[in-house]
């Protein structure tokens, strides 16, 4: 992939003093597996700043997406902390779990994980349906419908707010599925391998896209396994062994 283009303009900061917006502390998270335990993240370290990308890479099976389902409250681990606004997500009580997940992170899959019977509009509407409340959802639903639009228009699908997912390719899926993470204004986006189900023409694009976004001060933590979609990021990080190392 052609780095310089998707970094053009892209300067990172090098100095990011702000206190830290999420941080992970001693994450600790095996799965039990025919009576054998996995241990897959054995001490995990991390701090995410305002406004950073920080890129995570590592081997197949080395735990990223384990360590950003739990970064995004998507499952619980044995032990440490993921700490957002100064508060440890995994003793928030209540709907507080539920509001950190809807409101302040945004998810992306490899995969898109869109409804397949909904347009590409109505896909985006299921990321504010999610933040509201059912009674709340009438009152909401006009400006959630507007700020939709409007994500469609960002990420290039303007003329297509009206296609299935099945009419739609790769990438212009995947633009459905950032549309839907961003729909809540989330305070960071949490990206697993993104472009790893599109050829590479298709992912330079939404790396593009995703460069775009970083630059008007998104967030992002995203994790991959190709090192040049990783030198677009601010910071690189590698799991290895069950913790993380600066690249
Ligand atoms: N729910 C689960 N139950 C049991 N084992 C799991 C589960 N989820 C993941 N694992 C195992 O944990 C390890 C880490 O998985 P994970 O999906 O986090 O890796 P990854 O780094 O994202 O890999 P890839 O690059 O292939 O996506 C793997 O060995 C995987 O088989
Ligand atoms: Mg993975």
């Amino acid at each position: 992939m052609d780095t310089q283009t998707t970094t053009s303009n892209h300067q990172p900061p090098t100095t990011n003093h702000s206190p830290p917006l999420l941080t992970v502390t001693d994450l600790h998270k095996h799965y039990r597996i025919g009576g054998q335990d996995l241990c897959v993240l054995e001490g995990v370290d991390m701090d995410v700043r305002p406004g950073e990308w920080v890129a995570v890479l590592g081997a197949s099976g080395s735990g990223k997406s384990t360590l950003l389902h739990l970064i995004g409250g998507l499952d619980r681990p044995d032990k440490g902390a993921v700490t957002f606004d100064g508060r440890d997500i995994f003793k928030l009580r209540g709907g507080a779990l539920d509001r950190y997940r809807n409101r302040h992170v945004g998810f992306v899959f490899q995969s898109y994980h869109l409804l397949p019977e909904l347009t590409a509009l109505e896909n985006v509407l299921t990321g504010a349906m999610i933040r509201s409340s059912i009674l709340g959802w009438p009152a909401r639903r006009g400006e959630a419908r507007r700020r939709a639009v409007a994500l469609l228009g960002r990420v290039g699908l303007g003329e297509r707010m009206k296609h299935r997912p099945s009419k739609l390719s790769g990438g212009e899926r995947q633009r459905v599925a950032i549309a839907r993470a961003l729909v809540n204004e989330p305070d960071v986006l949490l990206a697993d391998e993104p472009t790893g189900n599109l050829d590479t023409e298709t992912g330079k694009q939404i790396m593009e896209l995703i460069t775009e976004l970083h630059q008007q001060g998104q967030t992002i933590v995203m994790v991959t396994h190709d090192q040049d979609i990783a030198a677009t990021a601010d910071r690189r990080l590698w799991l290895r062994e069950g913790a993380l190392e600066e690249a």
